[in-house]
C-alpha cells in the first residue's frame, strides 16, 4: 500500500503548525522549537483506539463495563509508594534521569522481581547488548527465568514480540534509540520518539502491560525529545542525585494514579537498595552547633520528610553579590534576602549567599521560607540554631509569618526524631500534640529570629 508523503512545519512544545520553519513559535513564545514532520494521508492514530470489531459507540461513564486489576508490586517499596501504590496493568510510566544515575539499575531490579512473583518480563535494550544486561542482572541478583530480554530497536518486531510473550511488564531502555521503520527521521527525532511512544501507549492500553520506558535527559534537565511525551504518559519519573554521594532521589512529577511522592535509594554494588526512613538519612551528617544550619520538615508527595537546609553568608570579593542555590529556587533566596533586610534590617544585601538543600532533594514548597530565612540570618549573625529545633511557615514580602498546610503531620515527624521545639506559624499554633514538644507560634519573622536566639546585629569578631 503506497502512502502519500507530504511534511507540515509544528512547533515541539505547544503543537502549533506553521506554513514555513521559523526560529521563534509566535503561538506559544518559544525559540527553536519548530520542526519539519512528515505527515502521511494515512497517519497513524495517536492516542488510545478501540481494537477492531468492538463497540464504539459513547456510552454513560456509569455504563462503562471494566473489571479492574489489582495493583501488583515492583519489588521495591520504594518505588511502589511512587507509582502511588504498586504497578497499574496498563500503566505507561516515563523514567527520565543524567546519564550513568542508575536508569536501567532501578528497572533491571524491577525486571528480576516481577519476573520472579508476577510473570514474564520483556525487556528490551536498545541500548546495550544482551551480554551487558546479563552482567548487570547478574550484580544484582535479578536473573529469573521469565525475565526476558532482546536487543532490538525497531518498533515493528518490539510489537510482534509482545504479542508473542504478552508480558505483566515491557521495559524500553531507551525512548531515544527505538524507531519506527516507516518514518525517515532518524531514531531520537521528535517525530520518532512521539510515533514510537504512541504505539507503546496504545500496546500498554490494549493489553494490559505495564510499559516503562526510559527517557534520556538534556543538559537543562528536562526529558530530551517533545514536550507531548510528559502528556501521553501516565506517570512522569526522575531520578536524581548527587552523582558523587551513593544516594539517589527517584521523584513523580505526574502521576495520574497516585500523589506526587518520592523515593529514596542508596546505590552499591548490588543495585539500589531501599531507604525507609529518609529523614534519618537526610540528618545523619549534619554539623551539630554549626550557624546556617536549620532543620524543616517538608512534605514530599504524602510523606513527611526532615531536610536540613543550609545558609552561608559571606562578605563579597565581587561588584555584584552572588546568589547560589541548590535544591531550592534563587528567586525565593532572593526574595527573602529583601524581605530580612527591608523588615528585619539586616544589611545582607550586599553580601554573597549560597544556600542547599542537603541530600540532594528539591524543595519548591512554600513552608521551607521561614527556615530558609532563619538559615540566612544564622549565618548572617553567625549564630547558631538550637539543632533540636525545627522551623515551619512561609513569609510574606510584609515581614510576616503564615500558615501551611499540614502541620500537624510535620511536627509528629520532627516528634518521632527526637526533635523537642518547633517554631511554627501563631496562626496554625492551636493545639500541642506532643506533650514532650514545645510549640512556640511566632507571627512574624522578627519573633522567629528572636525565638530562634539570633540577634539582629551582626557578630563583631
Ligand atoms: N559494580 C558496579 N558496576 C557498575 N556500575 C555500578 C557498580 N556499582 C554501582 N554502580 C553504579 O551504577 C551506575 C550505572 O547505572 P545505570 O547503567 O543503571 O545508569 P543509567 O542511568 O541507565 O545510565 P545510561 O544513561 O548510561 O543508560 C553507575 O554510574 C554507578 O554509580
Ligand atoms: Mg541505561
Amino acid at each position: 500500500m503506497s502512502k502519500k508523503k507530504n511534511t507540515v512545519w509544528i512547533c515541539q512544545s505547544c503543537g502549533a503548525k506553521a506554513f514555513k520553519w521559523a526560529g521563534y513559535c509566535s503561538s506559544c513564545g518559544e525559540w527553536n522549537t519548530i520542526v519539519e514532520e512528515v505527515i502521511r494521508s494515512e497517519d497513524s492514530p495517536r492516542g488510545i483506539s478501540a481494537p477492531a470489531g468492538t463497540d464504539v459507540r459513547p456510552v454513560a461513564v456509569g455504563h462503562v463495563s471494566f473489571t479492574e486489576a489489582p495493583r501488583f508490586s515492583s519489588g521495591s517499596a520504594e518505588l511502589d509508594r511512587v507509582l502511588g501504590g504498586g504497578i497499574v496493568p496498563g500503566s505507561f510510566v516515563l523514567v527520565g534521569g543524567d546519564p550513568g544515575i542508575g536508569k536501567s539499575t532501578l528497572l533491571t531490579q524491577l525486571a528480576g522481581r516481577v519476573a520472579e512473583s508476577k510473570g514474564p518480563v520483556l525487556y528490551v535494550s536498545a541500548e546495550e547488548s544482551p551480554q551487558q544486561v546479563r552482567i548487570r542482572a547478574e550484580r544484582l541478583g535479578a536473573v529469573a527465568d521469565s525475565f526476558m530480554l532482546v536487543s532490538e530497536a525497531d518498533m515493528e518486531l518490539i510489537d510482534e514480540y509482545m504479542k508473542a510473550l504478552q508480558p505483566e511488564v515491557l521495559i524500553v531502555d531507551s525512548i531515544q534509540t527505538v524507531y519506527k521503520p516507516d518514518i525517515p527521521s532518524a531514531p531520537g527525532s521528535v517525530v520518532q520518539v512521539r510515533e514510537c511512544a504512541a504505539q507503546l501507549l496504545r500496546m500498554a492500553k490494549n493489553s494490559k502491560t505495564a510499559v516503562f520506558i526510559v527517557g534520556h535527559v538534556t543538559k537543562e534537565g528536562a526529558i530530551a525529545g517533545p514536550r507531548i511525551l510528559e502528556h501521553m504518559v501516565d506517570t512522569v519519573l526522575y531520578f536524581d542525585g548527587e552523582r558523587h554521594t551513593q544516594y539517589r532521589i527517584i521523584q513523580a512529577v505526574k502521576n495520574r494514579f497516585g500523589a506526587l511522592e518520592i523515593g529514596v535509594y542508596e546505590m552499591g554494588d548490588n543495585g539500589l537498595k531501599d531507604v525507609p526512613n529518609a529523614s534519618e538519612l537526610f540528618l545523619s551528617e549534619r554539623p551539630i552547633g554549626a550557624s546556617g544550619s536549620v532543620i524543616v520538615p517538608v512534605i514530599e508527595g504524602t510523606r513527611p520528610i526532615l531536610v536540613e537546609v543550609q545558609a552561608l553568608v559571606s562578605s563579597t570579593s565581587y561588584q555584584n553579590a552572588r546568589r547560589t542555590t541548590n535544591g531550592i529556587d534563587v528567586n525565593r533566596l532572593q526574595l527573602l534576602i529583601a524581605v530580612l533586610e527591608k523588615r528585619v534590617g539586616l544589611p545582607m544585601g550586599g553580601n554573597d549567599a549560597f544556600v542547599k538543600a542537603t541530600g540532594g532533594v528539591k524543595i519548591d514548597e512554600p513552608a521551607v521560607d521561614l527556615g530558609l530565612a532563619v538559615a540566612l540570618a544564622s549565618s548572617y549573625c553567625d549564630c547558631p540554631v538550637d539543632p533540636y529545633t525545627v522551623i515551619i511557615g512561609e513569609v510574606g514580602l510584609a515581614g510576616e509569618v503564615r500558615a501551611v498546610t499540614q502541620l500537624e503531620q510535620r511536627i509528629k515527624e520532627a516528634a518521632k526524631m527526637g526533635f523537642k521545639k518547633a517554631i511554627v506559624p501563631a496562626s496554625a499554633c492551636k493545639n500541642n500534640i506532643d506533650p514532650g514538644f514545645t510549640l512556640v507560634g511566632v507571627g512574624t519573622l522578627i519573633e522567629a529570629l528572636h525565638a530562634a536566639g539570633i540577634g539582629g546585629r551582626k557578630k563583631q569578631h
